[in-house]
């Protein structure tokens, strides 16, 4: 026999200081206003739905699934990642309870009370500047490429957030979108900004933008694997891209893709007009079939004819 009656309950999360949430061990399935402020979501029923695992930073998540494999109840300190990406440090406070009749987590968030400047958030922070900084490199020289990058962005990391994928490798998809196509630095701009069509010649420099990106970032101590998406971004599911062509390219690469993929098709070039949306899907269902992850191609499907995220 439930303790509360539901009016009761929805009173309780209301007038909670702390933001909570109740996750069936993978969808939100209830949340409070607190939860969505903290979270820079404009209400909770924005949250209902979404894989709770989102709100975690890649460590975030290790720290959460160590605990709940352990089967520790109880408070600990974690890190979570606002809507706007930013990342911040929280105390969390979970338990098992039961939800409609079915097994579920209870769990509050409050911000950390040193405002969340501990070491592993300040690391994280730095890496998304050292993003930064690399996207506005490119930026500086190419405005075409920079746009690119930032509109792959948007539609990966939805893609992403659709999938479901876990923080670890949503991270990864934040930052190699944001830098995928950082090696054109090394490619002679009359090459780049060339109207008409290349010669193989040409072509051959352009595909080398792979691995000269990939060579700029192997060194950066990313958490997950940053350079490697990059270099397998022109890769294909059935080993018709490049630099290696053997195909299997690792998730993060066959999100980053399908995003760059679609934006080439949707965007304006000097020779001809950009598709609309269902055009480029249907030209990337018809003429990629095979080359391209279905799945992934699926929840870009999702992405773009549900909101416009060119905007
Ligand atoms: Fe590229």
């Amino acid at each position: 026999m439930a303790l509360f009656s539901e009016p009761c309950f929805a009173a309780m999360m209301d007038v909670a200081f702390e933001g909570l949430m109740v996750h069936d061990g993978r969808k939100i399935v209830r949340a409070n206003t607190r939860l969505a402020e903290l979270f820079g979501f404009a209400s909770p029923s924005e949250m209902i739905g979404m894989e709770h695992k989102v709100l975690l930073t890649a460590d975030g998540y290790r720290t959460t699934e160590a605990r709940v494999a352990g089967g520790i109840d109880g408070a600990y300190r974690t890190e979570c990642r606002r809507l706007d990406g930013s990342v911040f440090a929280v105390e969390v406070h979970a338990r098992e309870c039961s939800y409609e009749g079915k097994r579920a987590r209870m769990v509050a968030f409050s911000p950390a009370a040193d405002g969340g400047l501990d070491r592993i958030a300040e690391q994280a922070r730095a890496l998304d500047s050292t993003v930064r900084a690399l996207a506005e490199t490119i930026e500086q020289r190419d405005s075409f490429t920079a746009g690119h990058q930032d509109r792959v962005y948007r539609v990966a990391v939805q893609i992403a957030q659709r999938l479901g994928v876990d923080a670890r490798t949503l991270d990864t998809v934040r930052m190699a979108a944001n830098v995928h196509d950082i090696g054109k630095i090394a490619i002679p701009a009359e090459i780049l900004m060339k109207p008409g069509a290349l010669s193989d010649g040409e072509f051959e420099l352009v595909k080398g933008h792979v691995r000269a990106g990939y060579r700029i970032l192997e060194s950066i101590d990313f958490h997950g694997p940053v350079a490697r998406a990059v270099l397998e971004h022109h890769e294909r599911v059935d080993g018709s891209g490049y630099p290696h062509g053997i195909g299997d390219p690792i998730a993060e690469a066959r999100i980053l893709m399908v995003a760059d993929v679609y934006d080439a098709l949707t965007s304006a070039r000097p020779y001809r007009a950009g598709l609309d949306a269902e055009k480029a899907l249907q030209m990337m269902e018809d003429g990629e079939a095979g080359a391209l992850d279905r799945e992934v191609l699926r929840h870009l499907a999702g992405t773009v004819l549900s909101e416009d995220v060119r905007a």
